[in-house]
C-alpha cells in the first residue's frame, strides 16, 4: 500500500526436507527482510545455505529462538516432535506456520493450541491442497448446495513407497515418530479434504495393516466414516499401490457430484450452471493445477498459499488461514480409524 510502511518479516525455517519449499517462498517474498534457516543435519544446512546465501544458518533450534530478528517459524521436523518445538517457538515470542500433520495425537497438538493463547502469538497449519483451485471450487459447490443433500464419499489415496523410503526416514512408519503410516503421513491431507468437504464427524470404524513393507506402523488403512449431517464415507489409503494411482475425492449428493483424481476433474455434475459451464469447468482442470495456474496466473498454489498467508497474517494482525483447532480435526479421524482397528470398535465422536 503507498504511504503505509509495512512491517517487514524475519523468517525461519526449522527442517530442511519439505522446509526447503519454505526458505523458497519465503526467500522470494518482499515482505520478508530477514530469512534463517536452521537444521541439526549440517549437509543440509549447508547445502540449503549455499542456495540461499542471505540465509543466516543455525544448528541447534534453540539458539535459534534467541535471535531477536526472527518473527516467524515454521516447523518442518518429524511430526512427532511438532507440538514440544512449537510450543518452545511460542513461548520464545516466535509466530509459527506448522507442517501437516500439527502433531501425530490430539493431546499433543492441544498443547499448541493452549499455547497459541497463553502467548497471543500467531499459529498457521499446512494443508495447502485446500488451497488447490479445483479444491476451492469444490468447496465452494458442496457449501451452496449445488449437488444438493450429501450422501456419500468416496476417498481413496493409493499411493507407493519403496522399502528404502522407510529406512531412510529413520522416523518415519514409526508409531513414536510419524504417529502412523499411510494414513497419517501421506493421506492425512485427503482427510482433512474429506472432513471439510463433508462436514463433522459422528463415528469411525476403521482398519489398518502391514500389507507389504517391513515398518512398525501401517501401510494399508480403509475406513467407514458417518458424519453428523447423515452422510457416509469410505476412506482408503495405502503405500503399497505399485505404481501410484493417486489421490481420489469423490463426492456425490442428491442432486449430483464431483469427482476429483488428484488436481484434475473427472466429472462435475452441478445444480444451477448450464452443460456449457460445466464443461467450461472441465477443461479449465482437465490438466490439473499447475495448468490452470499458467492460465490463471492470480492463483496460487502449493505451500506458496499459506507461507504468503503466514506471512501476510503477521503483517496485518490477522489470523492465518488455518489454525490449530482446525487442523487437529484430521488428526483425530485418523487417531479414531486406528483405535477402532485395535479394539474393534466403531469410535463416536461427541
Ligand atoms: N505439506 C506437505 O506436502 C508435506 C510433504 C512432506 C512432508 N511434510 C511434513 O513435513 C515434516 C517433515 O517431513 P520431511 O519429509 O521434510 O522430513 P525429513 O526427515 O526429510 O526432514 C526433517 C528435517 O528435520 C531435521 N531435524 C530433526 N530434528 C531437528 C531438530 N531438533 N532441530 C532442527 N532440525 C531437526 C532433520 O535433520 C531433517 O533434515 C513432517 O511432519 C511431514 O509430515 C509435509
Amino acid at each position: 500500500m503507498e504511504g503505509v510502511i509495512m512491517k517487514k518479516i524475519g523468517y525461519c525455517v526449522a527442517g530442511l526436507g519439505v522446509g526447503k519449499n519454505h526458505v523458497a517462498v519465503a526467500a522470494a517474498n518482499p515482505n520478508v527482510r530477514y530469512l534463517a534457516i536452521c537444521d541439526i543435519d549440517e549437509g543440509r544446512l549447508g547445502a540449503v545455505g549455499e542456495q540461499y546465501p542471505q540465509a543466516v544458518r543455525y544448528n541447534t533450534f534453540e539458539e535459534m529462538l534467541k535471535d531477536p530478528e526472527i518473527d516467524i517459524v515454521s516447523i518442518a521436523l518429524p511430526s512427532g516432535i511438532h507440538a514440544e518445538y512449537a510450543v518452545k517457538a511460542l513461548e520464545a515470542g516466535k509466530h509459527i506456520l506448522c507442517e501437516k500433520p500439527i502433531d501425530i495425537t490430539v493431546g499433543k497438538a492441544l498443547t499448541i493450541e493452549e499455547a497459541r493463547i497463553r502467548t497471543g502469538k500467531k499459529v498457521g497449519v499446512i494443508f495447502q491442497n485446500r488451497n488447490n483451485p479445483v479444491m476451492r471450487e469444490a468447496k465452494k459447490a458442496v457449501e451452496a448446495g449445488a449437488i444438493g443433500k450429501l450422501i456419500l464419499g468416496t476417498f481413496s489415496v493409493k499411493w507407493y513407497r519403496d522399502q528404502p523410503y522407510y529406512d531412510a526416514g529413520g522416523w518415519r512408519g514409526t508409531w513414536a515418530m510419524d504417529g502412523g503410516g499411510s494414513l497419517m503421513n501421506q493421506a492425512v491431507h485427503t482427510v482433512d479434504l474429506m472432513q471439510w468437504l463433508m462436514g463433522d464427524v459422528e463415528s469411525v470404524q476403521g482398519l489398518y495393516t502391514i500389507a507389504n513393507h517391513k515398518i512398525e506402523t501401517e501401510d494399508l488403512t480403509a475406513s467407514i466414516i458417518r458424519f453428523k449431517n447423515g452422510a457416509v464415507a469410505t476412506f482408503v489409503s495405502t503405500t503399497c499401490c505399485n505404481p501410484s494411482r493417486g489421490t481420489f475425492v469423490q463426492v456425490y449428493g442428491s442432486d449430483g457430484c464431483i469427482e476429483l483424481n488428484g488436481d484434475k476433474v473427472d466429472e462435475w455434475k452441478v445444480k444451477g450452471i448450464t452443460p456449457e459451464e460445466e464443461n467450461e469447468i472441465k477443461e479449465k482442470y482437465a490438466k490439473g493445477s499447475a495448468a490452470a495456474v499458467q492460465a490463471d496466473p492470480t492463483l496460487v498454489i502449493g505451500h506458496a498459499s499459506q507461507v504468503n498467508d503466514m506471512i501476510d497474517a503477521v503483517i496485518h494482525d490477522r489470523d492465518p488461514q488455518i489454525g490449530p483447532m482446525e487442523a487437529i480435526k484430521a488428526v483425530r479421524i485418523i487417531n479414531a480409524v486406528y483405535e477402532s482397528s485395535r479394539t474393534g470398535k466403531i469410535i463416536r465422536f461427541d
